[in-house]
C-alpha cells in the first residue's frame, strides 16, 4: 500500500529536488534502492535491541527480517537502527542503569534519522522500557515487538523455568537438599533457546502490559520465541504500521492516556507480575505527562483479583499461559475491571479487539470468583521508613508476615551481607527484619538485590521466608516478603538511613504501613550525625544518572526528560543542510 503524502516526516529528508535531497537518496544507493523508489514511502526504522551476548534477544533478528517483509508488502521502506542491547543476566553494574541510556538512545536515533514509523524489538528485562521511553518521547508512531518467551524445559520432576526454578535451586542449595552435581547439570539444561524468561517475571510482565497498553498486536507477546506464529506476528506487525505511519493519526499519545495506564496495572495485578514494572510505568507516564501517582497501584490491586497461576506468583509459565490464550484470555477475563473504550494499534478499541476465548484452561486463567490467591497482587507502603512510598509483591509472599514486628539487623553494603548472612554469631533468627542501604537508584542505581538471603541455618531448620527491606528491586521472577524501592533513598538521607541494628520495625500489610518504631528525638538526633555518602563517580554517562535520576516512586528517568511535549528542531531548521559536506 504505496501512499503519496506530504505530511510523512521523511518527505523531509526525501522529496526535496535539491542538494540535501540528492545527498539524502543517494546516500542510499548502496542499499540497493534507486531514487524512483522514494516515491513518498513510509519509511520505518526497525529498531531492535538484537546481539549474541543477550539471547533473550537471539530471534531478534531473524523477527526484524520478517517485519521488513511485512513493511515492503505494504509499500514502505524498512531500515533497521541497532540500539543498545542490555543483557540483564551479564551486564555490570546493573541492567537498570542502562535503561535511562537506551531511552535517549533511542529518542535521539529516532528523531534524528528520516523516520516516519517504528518498531521496537526488544526482550530481555529493560530492553523494551528503554526503547518504550525513547519512542514516546520522540513521538512517532510505535508497535512494540516482543522476542518472546524461552521454551521451559520439560524434567522429570516438572517444567522448568529460567528465572523462578533457577532461585529454588539456589535455596536447595543452600538448605543443603541439593548437592554441587546436580547443580552443575541444571546449569547445562537451564537456558536452551533463545527468549526471555519464561515466567510472570518482568520481561514478560513488560511484554504484557503493551499489549494492554494498546501498543502491541493483541495476542503476540506470550507467543515463545522460536514459534513460527512469532514470525507471523512480526509480518503484522510491519504492515500494520506502515498503515499507521501513512495515516499519522495513530501517535503514542493518542494511545497512551492515563486510561491505558489504568488498563496496564489492572493486567498487571491479574498477572501477579513483576514490581519493576511499576517503576517502568511511573517514568513512560512521566514522559507523557500523564499524572499516575504511587498509590494508584495500591487502589486498583486493591480491586483486581490475581487469576493467572503463572510463577512466580502462581505455578506454571508462560508457555502454558500461551496454550490457555494468553493475554488476551486474561483480558478478557477481566473485562469489567477494564476500560474498553481505549484505543489500540489495530485501529480498534480494546473492547472492540477482545473476544470470548474458545475454552479457557481454568488450571492457568482462574474464574474471577476463584482467584490464585485471595487479596492484591501488590500493594504500596508508605509510613515512617518509607515516606515517599515502597512495594511489596504480596502474590509471591508469605501471608504469615504481613503483621510483624521484629529487630532490624542492618547491612550496609551487599558484599558485607554476602560475606556473613551465614554466620549465627550475628543473632539472626526468623523474627529480624534484614535491611539493606544504599542500593537505591543514587546510592547504587537500583540492582535487583531486594530479595536478601535467607541465612542458610535458619533454611536448614525450615524457615522460607523472612521479612526483607531495601531500596533496590527485585527480580520479576523472585519471591518473598521483600519491601522494595523505599523512597527516599538511604543515599539521598530517607528514613532507611537512620536505621540501627536491633530498632523494631512494624509492617502493616493491611493498614499499608512500614513503620521505624524509634521516638522522633532520637531519629532526630541521628538525622542530625548523618553524612551524606561521598560521590565516587565524577564524569561520564554514570555521573550524569547519579547527578539526575530520580526516586523509585517517580519512576526513577532522568529529571530533564519526563513530562511535556516532545521537544524537536523547529521545523525546516537543518533541511537545507548536509551533514558532512
Ligand atoms: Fe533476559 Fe530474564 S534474563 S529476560
Amino acid at each position: 500500500m504505496s501512499k503519496k503524502s506530504n505530511n510523512l516526516r521523511s518527505s523531509r529528508w526525501f522529496d526535496k529536488q535539491d542538494l540535501p535531497g540528492f545527498v539524502h537518496r543517494s546516500t542510499l544507493t548502496p542499499t540497493g534502492l534507486h531514487r524512483r523508489d522514494f516515491d513518498g514511502k513510509p519509511v520505518i526504522g526497525l529498531l531492535s535491541t538484537w546481539s549474541d551476548i543477550n539471547p533473550c534477544n537471539l530471534n531478534l533478528r531473524a523477527l526484524a527480517e520478517e517485519a521488513r517483509q511485512g513493511v515492503t508488502a505494504a509499500g514502505g521502506m524498512a531500515f533497521e537502527l541497532p540500539a543498545m542491547s542490555i543483557s540483564e543476566n551479564l551486564i555490570k553494574p546493573t541492567s537498570f542503569l542502562f535503561r535511562n541510556l537506551l531511552a535517549m538512545e533511542a529518542e535521539e536515533m529516532i528523531r534524528a534519522y528520516p523516520l516516519d514509523g517504528v518498531i521496537l524489538l526488544g526482550g530481555c528485562d529493560k530492553t523494551i522500557p528503554g526503547l518504550l521511553m525513547g519512542a514516546v518521547s520522540a513521538g512517532v508512531p510505535l508497535i512494540v515487538l516482543t522476542s518472546g518467551p524461552s521454551i521451559p524445559k520439560d524434567t522429570p520432576s516438572g517444567v522448568q523455568g529460567t528465572g523462578t526454578t533457577v532461585w529454588k535451586f539456589v535455596d536447595s542449595l543452600r538448605s543443603g537438599k541439593l548437592d554441587e552435581e546436580d547443580f552443575k547439570r541444571f546449569e547445562d539444561e537451564i537456558m536452551t533457546t533463545p527468549g526471555h524468561c519464561s515466567e510472570m517475571g518482568t520481561a514478560s510482565s513488560v511484554a504484557a502490559v503493551c499489549e494492554a497498553l494498546g501498543i502491541a498486536e493483541l495476542g503476540s507477546t506470550m507467543i515463545p520465541a522460536p514459534d513460527g506464529r512469532r514470525s507471523q506476528a512480526a509480518r503484522n506487525a510491519g504492515r500494520r504500521i506502515v498503515e499507521i505511519a501513512s495515516a499519522g493519526t495513530l501517535t503514542p499519545r493518542a494511545i497512551l492516556d492515563s486510561r491505558a495506564f489504568d488498563n496496564a496495572i489492572t493486567l498487571l495485578c491479574a498477572l501477579g507480575g513483576s514490581t519493576n514494572v511499576i517503576v517502568h510505568l511511573l517514568a513512560l507516564a512521566r514522559r507523557l505527562g500523564i499524572s499516575l501517582p504511587l498509590e494508584r497501584f495500591d487502589n486498583i490491586a486493591r480491586r483486581v483479583p490475581l487469576i493467572t497461576n503463572v510463577q512466580p506468583s502462581g505455578e506454571h509459565l508462560t508457555s502454558r499461559l500461551y496454550a490457555a490464550g494468553g493475554i488476551p484470555a486474561v483480558l478478557y477475563q477481566i473485562r469489567d475491571y477494564l476500560n474498553l473504550d481505549t484505543m489500540t494499534i489495530s485501529g480498534k478499541t480494546l473492547g472492540e479487539s477482545l473476544s470470548p476465548p474458545a475454552a479457557i484452561d481454568n488450571d492457568v486463567i482462574k474464574p474471577l470468583s476463584q482467584p490464585v490467591k485471595q487479596g492484591p497482587s501488590l500493594i504500596v507502603l508508605k509510613g515512617s521508613l518509607a515516606p515517599a512510598g515502597a512495594v511489596l509483591k504480596t502474590s509471591a509472599a508469605d501471608g504469615a508476615l504481613f503483621r510483624h514486628r521484629g529487630p532490624a539487623h542492618v547491612f550496609e553494603d551487599v558484599q558485607t551481607m554476602a560475606d556473613t548472612i551465614d554466620d549465627p554469631s550475628l543473632g539472626i533468627t526468623a523474627d529480624t527484619v534484614l535491611i539493606l542501604r544504599g542500593v537505591g537508584p543514587v546510592g547504587a542505581m537500583m540492582p535487583e538485590w531486594g530479595m536478601l538471603p535467607i541465612p542458610g541455618y535458619l533454611m536448614k531448620q525450615g524457615i522460607k521466608d523472612m521479612l526483607r527491606i531495601s531500596d533496590a528491586r527485585m527480580s520479576g521472577t523472585a519471591y518473598g516478603t521483600a519491601i522494595l524501592h523505599a523512597a527516599p533513598e538511604a543515599a539521598v538521607g530517607g528514613p532507611l538511613a537512620l536505621v540501627k541494628t536491633g530498632d523494631i520495625i512494624a509492617l502493616d500489610v493491611e493498614n499499608r504501613r512500614l513503620d521505624l518504631l524509634v521516638d522522633e528525638a532520637e531519629l532526630d538526633r541521628r538525622r542530625r550525625q548523618w553524612q551524606a555518602p561521598g560521590k565516587l563517580i565524577s564524569r561520564g554517562y554514570r555521573k550524569l544518572y547519579q547527578d539526575h535520576v530520580q526516586q523509585a516512586h517517580l519512576g526513577c528517568d532522568f529529571d530533564f526528560l519526563a513530562g511535556g511535549e516532545e521537544s524537536t528542531l523547529p521545523d525546516g531548521l537543518f533541511d537545507g543542510w548536509v551533514g558532512g559536506w
